[in-house]
């Protein structure tokens, strides 16, 4: 597929399947910046992601998913766009950019949170995987609406990031 020169990459995927890896090696090997979802929100409310969910709730962060999509919609460009695992739902995600589904096994996603160096600190910050199995049932609830928003599906399981990056930029 030949996507437009100006238009925005964006990763989707579920929690920890390595979204903010694969856009920072998107964005070494393209030249593009990289901006996170995630981020975007915790630097308009000056707040952790964890401490918006725990002081207002889930639906409040949602809306501020909303809030940023509009702005990635209207003054973000030439970019690429890692994104929260629920952040798919926003109603103008295809007007955003190319959508790129990072696809793994719901086993392989925590195999790489549990032996990362950092794996505490992975857990810790993501509020909808303190329970396993509503994490897994929330992973299959999402499989095929991971699949139907996609533009193009990446399976990522076992592959090196840079393998994965490069694969992604041969295919736009
Ligand atoms: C969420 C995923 C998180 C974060 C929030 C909600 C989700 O991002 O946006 O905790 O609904 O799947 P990551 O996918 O980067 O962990």
């Amino acid at each position: 597929m030949k996507t437009h020169k100006s238009k925005n990459i964006v990763l989707i995927g579920f929690m920890g399947v390595g979204k903010g890896t694969i856009a920072r090696e998107l964005s070494a090997q393209s030249g593009m910046f990289a901006v996170d979802t995630d981020d975007l929100i915790e630097s308009l409310e000056n707040m952790r992601i964890k401490k918006i969910f725990r002081e207002n709730g889930e639906d409040y962060f949602r809306n501020l998913e909303k809030t940023s999509a509009k702005w990635l919609e209207n003054s973000v460009k030439n970019t690429i766009i890692s994104t929260g695992g629920g952040f798919y739902k926003v109603e103008n995600i295809k007007k955003i950019g190319t959508i790129i589904y990072l696809e793994s096994s719901f086993d392989a996603i925590f195999e790489r949170i549990l032996h990362h160096p950092n794996a505490k600190r992975k857990l810790a910050k993501r509020p909808l995987l303190k329970d396993l199995k509503k994490a897994q049932i929330l992973f299959e609830e999402r499989t095929k609406e991971y699949e139907n928003c996609a533009d193009i599906i990446i399976n990522v399981e076992n592959k090196e990031p840079k393998k994965i990056a490069k694969e992604i930029l041969l295919l736009l």
